[in-house]
């Protein structure tokens, strides 16, 4: 049963969602000398990101241990405004001590289908050095659209019955554009499942994903859920209007 947590408002959510990151590193890098986190894009994590490149965050992780993923990230260059990887880096990866080999951005700039096939192979790649046969993230953060989405996972695109790779190329035909994004069996390999859910115009759509009959052609967001790992819905008042369960 997916966890679900409430805040009156985004920044009450991102300072929860800062200390599960903090925690999650702690324990994995404790563990393992290691912490793989998958970021999301769009524009709620930015004052997430923001937190942890501050004093009251930055200092409670061990940086140079940590690696950096994405969930997805749209087919443009690395300095595109629309890119994932940029967010990231103006709000949060330029502001720690990550080491640049840590950053494992996925290759947007690339042809789509050759961009996923390699992230896909340095997937497989990173976490075989751990004896791991899936993509096992210690912490894995999303986000979710007004049309139930995760990842660029859209609803009836073609990526959301992939069932072997991790990585796919992902025609969105209503945004007339192609991304790069995890795939179900890639999302939910993820040892944690952090989702970020913010604002009015969410309501609809969480509410749907989280007390309709499962649907994930219609309702992607559906598709979460970890096969050994677990699963949490942070989410504020206002994308939260609409649940009665
Ligand atoms: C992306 C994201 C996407 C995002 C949702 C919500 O590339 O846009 O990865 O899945 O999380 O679209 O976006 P907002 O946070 O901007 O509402």
């Amino acid at each position: 049963m997916a966890e679900r947590l409430i805040f009156p408002d985004l920044d009450s959510l991102a300072q929860a969602a800062a200390e599960i990151v903090v925690t999650s590193a702690q324990a994995a890098i404790a563990a393992r000398e290691r912490f793989s986190i998958g970021l999301s894009g769009g524009s709620t994590p930015r004052p997430l990101y923001a937190l942890l490149a501050s004093p009251a965050y930055a200092p409670r992780i061990d940086w140079p241990n940590v690696h950096v993923f994405w969930g997805d990230e749209r087919c443009v260059p690395p300095d595109h405004p629309d890119s994932n990887y940029r967010m990231a880096r103006e709000t949060l990866l330029d502001r720690v001590p990550l080491l640049p080999d840590n950053i494992h951005r996925m290759p947007g700039e690339r042809d789509p289908e050759a961009g996923a096939g390699a992230y896909d192979a340095h997937l497989r790649s990173f976490f075989a050095a751990d004896g791991e046969d899936v993509p096992r993230f210690d912490l894995l953060l999303l986000g979710m659209g007004g049309d139930a989405h995760t990842a660029s996972l859209f609803p009836g695109t073609a990526a959301l019955g992939e069932t072997d790779r991790w990585v796919a190329a992902n025609y969105v035909e209503k945004l007339g554009a192609w991304r790069l994004t995890l795939t179900p069996p890639a999302l939910n390999a993820a040892a944690e499942i952090v989702v970020l859910v913010s604002g009015a115009d969410k309501a609809d759509a969480l509410d749907a994903v989280l007390n309709s009959p499962t649907d994930p052609d219609r309702y992607p967001a559906q598709l979460l859920q970890p096969e050994n790992g677990r699963l949490r819905w942070l989410v504020d008042r206002a994308a939260a209007a609409r649940l009665s369960g």
